[in-house]
């Protein structure tokens, strides 16, 4: 078990700031854990920005198990959870609790994340009464793409509003962890960071969460299929990798690389 479990995680409301972010394998996990990142997803995004699917709704479980594993094997103190793709728990309850268990006992995450509000309140349940701590996610479910017709901000009108505010009571009264809140204004945010208990992160939800999440190939600048209003690039891989890439194939070309130091005598 790692330092961070989702029982520390809930203990941190009201007393410090989460920082948390998606990663898909070993080695940048093993960085973030370096620098005590406390909570890293293994979002279902790795299907835009590792598998290059234009959705999420193509990940499988077997994908997800493989990049959970690889980042588990790189991590020592944050708590690893790792996203449910799309469908893998929507069918029955039965169908989330196997596969909500091969992340634990076979990848060896912390924790599983489920999309959706009041609804999912009889799965959480079961999930929670089973040993096997949620992380809820609500607002803007990349899952439900097609349902919401497009990524765009949710919670703009009261009815909506308020729905999200009942749906993140509903969820932490099933004993979810922490909430994700993905795109929603600020101030709605705020109200529902002030009613629940347990810690809200946000994404495009304004600085008002207990903690915050993005996807490392967005702030890394790494892909930009997408890129949301709510993205902080704090580097440009992307341009760094081409510099490195070009350099290299010009070296190969003229003969410089491999030069003494990188050859065997
Ligand atoms: O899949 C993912 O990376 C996520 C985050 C955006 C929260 O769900």
């Amino acid at each position: 078990m790692t330092n961070w479990t989702a029982s520390r995680i809930k203990a941190t409301k009201g007393r410090q700031k989460l920082a948390c972010l998606t990663a898909y394998d070993y080695s940048t996990a093993l960085i973030m854990d370096q620098v005590g990142i406390e909570l890293i997803l293994v979002g279902d995004s790795l299907g835009m920005t590792v598998l290059g699917y234009s959705t999420t709704l193509p990940v499988t479980m077997e994908q997800m198990l493989h990049h959970t594993s690889a980042v588990v094997r790189g991590v020592k103190n944050a708590l690893v959870v790792a996203d449910m793709p799309f469908m893998s728990y929507q069918s029955s309850i039965e169908t989330a609790l196997v596969n909500a268990g091969r992340f634990i006992k076979e990848a060896g995450a912390g924790a599983v994340k489920i999309e959706g509000g009041a609804f999912r309140a009889p799965l959480i349940q079961a999930l929670v009464q089973n040993g096997i701590p949620v992380l809820g996610h609500i607002g803007l479910t990349p899952q439900s793409v097609c349902a919401l017709g497009g990524y765009k901000v949710q919670g703009r009108d009261d009815d909506s509003a308020r729905r999200l505010v009942e749906d993140a009571r509903i969820l932490e009264q099933s004993g979810v962890f922490a909430i994700v809140l993905e795109c929603i204004p600020s101030a709605l945010a705020r109200e529902i960071t002030r009613t629940v208990s347990v810690p809200t992160i946000g994404i495009g939800a304004g600085p008002d969460c207990d903690g915050q999440i993005l996807v490392v190939h967005d702030m890394l600048g790494l892909y930009s299929d997408i890129t949301p209003k709510f993205v902080k690039r704090y580097a440009n891989l992307a341009e760094e990798m081409k510099r490195a890439f070009e350099m290299y194939k010009e070296e190969v070309k003229t003969g410089k690389f491999p030069s003494d130091i990188h050859t065997y005598s």
